[in-house]
């Protein structure tokens, strides 16, 4: 696949500074399109953009924005300024609290739920706009198991990472016809940074059967155009992280496609 002709001009990675995002950033850069990247910390995003301009000699801006500020998407946008975005990637959205819903104060869900449903739709809406209207594009929103049903201890990341599933679905059979591919990409274990810091907090060793951040990468991207999910681990007609396979979830959405065409007799839904 040509990454740079399909997803070109440029790629946003929000949540880019380490891990799967910085796999992503490495490896869109090695494809020839230049990136913003985006995650709170300054330093490791100039180190790996100064990384990425050495290893690929493609352009590379940092801006170090918090996600979950109500104001982020104002913040990116503003960051991408002119540069013309034919790639987003939300992969920023761990629960970095492991807590009871009645544990923490509500500021804490309501932070997680900012930058996991209100910035990924603001910034969704933006870019996949732009995208439409050039005819070309991907969107690729990091997912996880936890988005097929609520689980003990991680109430609103389950609901946000619901959210991003059904979006990702309804926005793959709405912006099919225009060229724009849109992919979910649930993951389970993951070796990253982050989960490498939570295992140690609670005093558990990392699992010995962790998915690499590289390969997750280089999935997700070759996985773009045959979305709308990605279930880790799973073949598109396996279904062991839910009832239904990724195929199946995808039969249903062209079924319902199907028989609203016939409904309403016209060509409204692409
Ligand atoms: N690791 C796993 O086992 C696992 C399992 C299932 C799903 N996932 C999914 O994979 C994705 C990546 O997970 P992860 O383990 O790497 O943890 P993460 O906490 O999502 O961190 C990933 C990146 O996002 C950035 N980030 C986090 N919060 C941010 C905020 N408020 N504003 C801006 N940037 C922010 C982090 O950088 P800064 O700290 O510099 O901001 C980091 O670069 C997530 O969507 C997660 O749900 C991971």
């Amino acid at each position: 696949m040509d990454v740079a002709a399909r997803y070109g001009p440029w790629a946003v990675i929000a949540g880019a500074s380490e891990g799967t995002g910085r796999a992503f950033a490495r490896q869109i850069a090695a494809h020839g399109v230049p990136s913003v990247l985006v995650a709170r910390r300054a330093a490791p995003l100039e180190a790996l953009a100064d990384e990425i301009r050495v290893e690929s000699g493609v352009a590379c801006v940092t801006a170090a924005i918090d996600l979950a500020a109500a104001d982020a998407t104002e913040q990116v946008i503003a960051a991408v300024a002119d540069r013309p975005v034919g790639l987003y990637i939300s992969n920023a959205g761990g629960d970095p609290n492991g807590n009871g819903f009645l544990d923490l104060d509500v500021s804490a869900w309501v932070d997680l739920v900012q930058r996991n449903v209100m910035t990924v739709l603001k910034c969704t809406h933006h870019f996949a706009g732009a995208m439409r209207a050039r005819g070309r594009g991907g969107i690729i929103l990091v997912n996880s198991g936890a988005c097929y049903g609520g689980l003990a201890m991680m109430g609103p990341y389950c609901g946000s990472k619901a959210f991003n599933l059904c979006l990702a679905e309804a926005l793959w059979a709405e912006l099919r016809p225009f060229g724009v591919d849109v992919l979910t990409l649930v993951l389970g274990k993951t070796d990253t940074p982050e989960f490498r810091r939570y295992m140690a907090e609670k005093g558990m060793p990392l699992p010995a059967d962790c998915a690499a951040a590289d390969d997750v990468a280089r999935v997700g991207l070759a996985r773009l155009p045959h979305g709308p999910i990605k279930n880790w681990g799973e073949d598109d007609d396996e279904a062991r992280m839910t009832s239904q396979s990724a195929a199946q979830r995808r039969e249903r959405i062209v079924a319902i496609e199907r028989m609203t065409k016939q409904m309403i007799g016209q060509d409204a839904v692409g």
